[in-house]
């Protein structure tokens, strides 16, 4: 497993936190699924959501994207309250979710997906804009080519996206959320059905995002998460049961009992 350097935890300390959520609380009808959830995300950290099969945990992603409005509670971005903000206001304030979902052009080559993704935040869809597209292709292109060699896919750049095998398709997705060069990278099971192989590869990927972008994943492979999380935060039943470091959730009584005790899947 890779060597990822935890960050300085005084330096965390003294910064404001990226993202804040206070008694955040989303509920479907009768069932809470998240319930009055309070945590905090330090910036330039990966942070870990773990937990049992509907504890919870991609609902609190979407309440963080805008996917959902939450039924109580905050949450600050940046310092700015954006609980029930849209979706599309949201990316461009900088959270960002990667789909597990393919949502690219399967005949396209990898680079113009990328080139595709990345003229978005240039352009916009406004008609006053159009005039921007000139330069915006160019910038845009520069943009895919340096994304494509941080996903290590630069070597397939003009391969259709649907000749990829299935690690470098998740890589693609990847790319893609980069394109909108985000503050907050959102990642659900990032290593969900991939090989150890392509599991080592995508671990690396994260840790190497992580140099420049504020990471929050959800995954189940405890070692994974052991590994790479400067916070863990440990859902249960729809609550945070409790956050903190590798070892203060290894330590955790709670933490055992409900979780790490019972052993996941
Ligand atoms: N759109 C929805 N409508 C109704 N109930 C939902 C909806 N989304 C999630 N739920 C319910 O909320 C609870 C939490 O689900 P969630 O998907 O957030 O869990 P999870 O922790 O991501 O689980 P898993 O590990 O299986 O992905 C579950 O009981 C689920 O059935
Ligand atoms: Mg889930």
């Amino acid at each position: 497993m890779s060597a990822h350097t935890n960050h300085s935890t005084t330096e965390q300390t003294s910064r404001q936190p990226i993202l804040e959520t206070e008694g955040l609380t989303k509920k479907f009808g009768t069932l809470t699924a998240v319930n009055n959830v309070s945590l905090t995300v330090s910036p330039d950290t990966i942070s870990s959501i773990i937990g049992p099969n509907g504890a919870g945990k991609t609902t609190l992603f979407n309440l963080f994207t805008g996917a959902f409005g939450p039924t109580r509670g905050e949450i600050r971005f940046k310092g700015k309250d954006i609980a029930g903000t849209s979706p599309h206001s949201i990316v461009r304030q900088g959270i960002v979710r990667s789909y597990q979902i393919t949502n690219f052009f399967d005949e396209l080559t990898a680079l113009e997906n990328i080139r595709l993704a990345a003229q978005a935040p240039y352009t916009g869809f406004r008609a006053r804009d159009f005039t921007k597209h000139y330069t915006a292709v160019d910038q845009a292109m520069e943009d895919a080519h340096r994304i494509l060699e941080r996903i290590e896919l630069d070597h397939v750049a003009e391969q259709t996206a649907s000749s990829l095998s299935y690690g470098q398709r998740r890589h693609l997705e990847i790319g893609i959320s980069l394109a909108s060069d985000p503050d907050l990278l959102l990642m659900d099971e990032p290593t969900a059905g991939m090989s150890p192989e392509e599991t080592n590869e995508a671990v690396e990927l994260v840790e190497e995002i992580a140099a420049d972008t504020t990471l929050i994943i959800i995954e189940h492979d405890m070692e994974i998460v052991m590994d790479i999380s400067d916070q863990i935060n440990v859902m249960n039943d729809g609550e945070l049961l409790a956050s903190g470091t590798a070892d203060e959730i290894r330590n955790d009584e709670r933490v055992q009992k409900a979780y790490l005790g019972t052993g996941d899947e």
